[in-house]
């Protein structure tokens, strides 16, 4: 029986996932290095450094570490000034109604994310204060796709990985979040994914009800 659920952030609970593409979009043209919207679904739920290698293996120059972390940083600059605009409307559908619906049924709930503007963005939502806890990119060494954000969230949470369901919108993130020993609920880009026990559009076409028997 599910106890806590554990829900990703960026395109699960706020769709930021487009303002993240725009700011590697910048970043690579700046450079002249070629990228699209399919090398950028390589980089949901996967850290700042870890997306940036991925965008360079499009790159014709090396660059040396100082010069990635500027990047980097340019990048994150970019993200930031395009996040100046979330307000709590920018909520996707059924996240409020589900949280609600949670905390009515004594579910506990977390967020484990690899963002480390997670705070930010909790705040120019209105969702901070509303989980029981907060794992996020600056809490942890290794990023989605292992297992440790999740295991962390749970933690916190003072929960077992096995009661415990994870709304994931990422490859990646579906891969830790099982690879933790938690049931998986796949939203958005990740609706397909046949290894989630749970699967929907998004948290507006799914029940409580639903997501406390997987
Ligand atoms: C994840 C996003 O939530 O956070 C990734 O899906 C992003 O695309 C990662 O790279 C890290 O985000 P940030 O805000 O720390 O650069
Ligand atoms: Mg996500």
């Amino acid at each position: 029986m599910i106890q806590g659920v554990i829900f990703d952030l960026d395109g699960v609970l706020v769709s930021t996932d487009e303002f993240h593409y725009l700011g590697w979009q910048r970043l690579a043209d700046s450079e002249g290095i070629y990228f699209d919207r399919r090398i950028n679904e390589r980089l949901r739920g996967v850290s700042r450094m870890e997306s940036l290698a991925i965008l360079l293996e499009r790159a014709t120059k090396t660059y040396s570490p100082p010069e990635k972390e500027a990047m980097a940083a340019r990048k994150n600059a970019y993200y930031r000034e395009l996040l100046q605009q979330i307000t709590p409307r920018d909520v996707l559908p059924g996240v409020l109604p589900v949280l609600e619906g949670l905390k009515v049924a004594g579910i506990k709930t977390a967020i484990a994310s690899s963002s480390r503007n997670c705070p930010l963005i909790l705040e120019r939502t209105g969702l901070a204060g509303r989980f029981d806890a907060v794992a996020d990119g600056n809490h942890i060494t290794n990023s989605k796709p292992d297992p440790e954000i999740f295991l962390l969230a749970a933690r916190r949470l003072g929960l077992p990985a096995q009661v415990c369901l994870v709304v994931e919108d990422a490859e990646a993130g579906v891969t830790g979040a099982l690879a933790a020993g938690m049931k998986v609920l796949a939203v958005g880009f990740a609706a397909a994914d046949a290894r989630a026990q749970l699967r929907a559009k998004g948290l507006g076409d799914v029940s409580v009800p639903q997501m406390l028997a997987v």
